[in-house]
């Protein structure tokens, strides 16, 4: 089986928020979600699984009709946020199912993302984290973001968030 990295496609969807509402502890619904993608969907990347290099290639060209029905192991879900006026990236959620995790799919997901945010000429990109996510604040950290700023009490739960930063 080979993972591949592609934009999101409207048929994607349900299955961002399976993957999405199974792997992050979120206050996000499937609502909330679907907001957040049809505002920001150049901006999602999805990683599909195929039997195939040259299958998933197929269903790439596809243009939606097979590859909508592969199934989906990981996303990133980047949306624009307003700093001072200017807007910026943001990293607003990605996940990798678990029997998929610590082969590189999420840091080849943030990799399309930054991408993205690149050719729209955006010239930073942020993201909130919880301070026990270690797994997260490592992915993030050896993509090159930093600590900026703590928000207290920023998630539903009472825990504070850490803002990460990164320039590109
Ligand atoms: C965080 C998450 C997206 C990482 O996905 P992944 O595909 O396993 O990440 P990668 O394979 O690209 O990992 C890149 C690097 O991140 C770090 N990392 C990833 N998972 C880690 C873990 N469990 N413990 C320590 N470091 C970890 C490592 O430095 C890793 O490099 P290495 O494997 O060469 O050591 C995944 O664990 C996940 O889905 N977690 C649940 C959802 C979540 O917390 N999302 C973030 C908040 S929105």
């Amino acid at each position: 089986m080979t993972v591949f990295i592609r934009p999101a496609r409207d048929a994607d969807l349900p299955q961002i928020i399976c993957v999405w509402q199974r792997n992050i502890r979120t206050a996000n619904t499937a609502e909330d979600i679907a907001e957040l993608f049809s505002q920001f969907k150049k901006f999602f990347f999805v990683a599909s699984l195929h039997a195939s290099t040259q299958e998933a290639e197929r269903a790439e060209k596809a243009e939606g009709a097979a590859g909508g029905k592969a199934e989906i192991v990981g996303f990133v879900a980047g949306s624009v946020k307003e700093d001072c006026g200017e807007p910026q990236g943001h990293i607003s959620g990605i996940a990798v199912e678990p029997a998929f995790r610590r082969r590189g799919i999420a840091t080849a997901l943030l990799k399309r993302c930054e991408e993205a945010f690149r050719r729209e000429g955006f010239k930073r990109i942020s993201l909130e984290v919880r301070p026990s996510n270690s797994a997260a604040r490592s992915l993030y950290e050896k993509f090159g973001f930093k600590p900026a700023f703590v928000v207290r009490r920023y998630y539903a739960d009472g825990e504070d968030a850490l803002v990460y930063e990164k320039h590109i």
